[in-house]
C-alpha cells in the first residue's frame, strides 16, 4: 500500500503498473504510460525517496520504472523489479552512472536513457556558466544589488575575452561538440578537443568554416584531437568537461591538473561533479584569484565543498545543464516512450535522430535501450 501523501496513482484499471519516482514535467508521457495500458503511480512529493521506499513502490507488482538520477539504481531494485515481473526501467536523464547496467542486465531488466532532447540545452548551459563566468556576471549583479555602482569606472570587473583563444572540450561527444561549435562559431575560438575516439564529423565542420571565414577574409579558426588530457589544460583558455562519469573519469580534473592549467583559465562543469576533485579546486581558486569555474554540477550533490560558496571567481548553479520546458518535456516523453516500448514487445531504435519519438504518430521502437543487445531485444528495421 502506497503513502497517498508522497504517491499518486493514475489510470488504476490498467493492467500493466509502471512506477514513476518523481512528477515529470508536461502531460503526454502520462498518457503514452495509460494509453499502453498501464496504472501509473507517481511519487508527487519532492524530497528524494530511498531505496526502500522504491522497493516497497515497485511491492509484488510492476511492469516497468523511471526514476531519477539522484537515486542509485543498482541490484537491490532491479532484484526488486525483476520479483515484481519487470521488465523495463528507463532513468529520466542521459547520463546514467547512477544506474548498474549490469545488475538491470543480469535481472533481465532493459535500461533506458534520454539522450537527443538535451543536447543543445545542456551545451548552451555551459555557454552561459562560460560568461557568467568570464564576464563575471554574477559578482557584478551583486555588486549592483548591494547599491554599490556609483558610476562608470574604468577598471570595474575586468574580465576575460574570449574571442579568437583557444577552447579546450573533454569528451567530444554530442554535448562537448555542440559546445564546441557555440564557441568556435561565436566567438571564432581554435578548438582543441581530447577524446579516446576521433570525432571526424566534428573536426570536418570546423574545417568547413575555417574554409568559409577565409573566403570572407578572416582568420581562419582551427581545430585539433590532442593527444592527451593533459595538452589540452596546458593550451587553452578555457577548458569545458564532457566525458561520461566512470571510474575512469573521477577526479579527473586533480590538484596536478588544475596545476597544469594557465592561471587565468576558465574550467566549465555541467556533466558530473565528481569528474573534479572539489576540495583541490577550492584550493587552487583560492591561490589563484584570476582563475575561475563555472558548475552545474558538485562532487557530492546537492553539498558543497567546504569554502566553495564563498569564492568569488566560482560561478555556481544547481543542476540545471537539461532545464528548459521542451527539453524536460521530450526527457519525460522518451523516458515514458522506452517503458512503452520495451512493454509492448517494441525492437531497439539504434539511430542517433531521436526526435522522430516526440512525433505523435513516432517509429514503433523503444527509443534508447543502453542494454538492448545484451538483453537480446532486436534492432528496428524500418
Ligand atoms: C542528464 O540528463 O544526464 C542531465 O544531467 C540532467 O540534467
Amino acid at each position: 500500500m502506497l503513502n497517498d501523501e508522497k504517491w499518486k496513482a493514475y489510470n488504476r484499471e490498467g493492467d500493466r503498473r509502471v512506477v514513476v519516482t518523481r512528477q515529470l514535467p508536461g502531460e503526454r508521457w502520462l498518457k503514452i504510460l495509460t494509453e499502453a495500458g498501464c496504472r501509473v503511480d507517481v511519487r508527487t512529493s519532492q524530497d528524494n525517496p530511498g531505496t526502500e521506499e522504491i522497493t516497497a513502490a515497485i511491492g509484488d507488482h510492476c511492469d516497468g520504472a523511471i526514476g531519477q538520477l539522484t537515486e542509485v539504481w543498482g541490484d537491490r531494485l532491479f532484484s526488486a523489479l525483476e520479483r515484481a515481473g519487470g521488465k523495463v526501467y528507463s532513468n529520466y536523464a542521459v547520463g546514467y552512472n547512477n544506474v548498474d547496467v549490469d545488475a538491470a542486465t543480469r535481472h533481465g531488466i532493459s535500461v533506458g536513457n534520454t539522450p537527443g532532447v538535451l543536447t543543445e540545452t545542456t551545451a548552451e548551459m555551459a555557454v552561459a556558466l562560460t560568461f557568467a563566468a568570464a564576464r563575471r556576471v554574477v559578482e557584478a549583479d551583486t555588486y549592483v544589488r548591494q547599491g554599490k555602482f556609483t558610476g562608470w569606472l574604468p577598471s570595474l570587473f575586468l574580465g576575460e575575452l574570449l574571442h579568437g583563444k583557444t577552447v579546450g572540450v573533454i569528451g567530444a561527444g554530442r554535448i562537448g561538440a555542440a559546445y564546441a561549435r557555440m564557441m568556435v562559431e561565436g566567438h571564432k575560438m581554435n578548438l582543441i578537443y581530447y577524446d579516446l575516439c576521433r570525432n571526424s564529423a566534428l573536426e570536418e565542420y570546423m574545417a568547413a568554416y575555417a574554409d568559409f571565414l577565409v573566403s570572407r577574409g578572416e582568420c581562419p579558426v582551427t581545430c585539433r584531437q590532442a593527444g592527451s588530457l593533459d595538452e589540452v589544460l596546458e593550451a587553452a583558455d578555457l577548458v569545458s568537461l564532457h566525458p561520461v562519469l566512470d571510474p575512469s573519469t573521477h577526479h579527473l580534473i586533480d590538484a596536478r591538473r588544475l596545476g597544469l592549467m594557465k592561471k587565468s583559465a576558465i574550467l566549465i562543469n555541467a556533466s558530473r561533479g565528481p569528474m573534479i576533485d572539489e576540495a583541490a579546486l577550492v584550493r587552487h581558486c583560492r591561490k589563484n584569484p584570476a582563475f575561475r569555474a563555472g558548475l552545474d554540477v558538485f562532487e557530492n550533490e546537492p553539498e558543497l565543498k567546504p569554502g566553495l560558496s564563498a569564492l568569488t571567481n566560482v560561478v555556481l548553479a544547481p543542476h540545471l545543464g537539461s532545464a528548459t520546458g521542451w527539453t524536460r518535456e521530450g526527457m519525460a516523453v522518451l523516458a515514458a516512450r522506452n517503458v512503452a516500448g520495451i512493454l509492448m514487445g517494441y525492437p531497439a531504435w539504434k539511430r542517433s535522430d531521436i526526435l522522430p519519438f516526440l512525433d505523435d504518430v513516432p517509429p514503433q521502437a523503444a527509443p534508447s535501450i543502453v542494454n538492448a543487445e545484451e538483453i537480446g531485444i532486436p534492432e528496428y528495421v524500418g
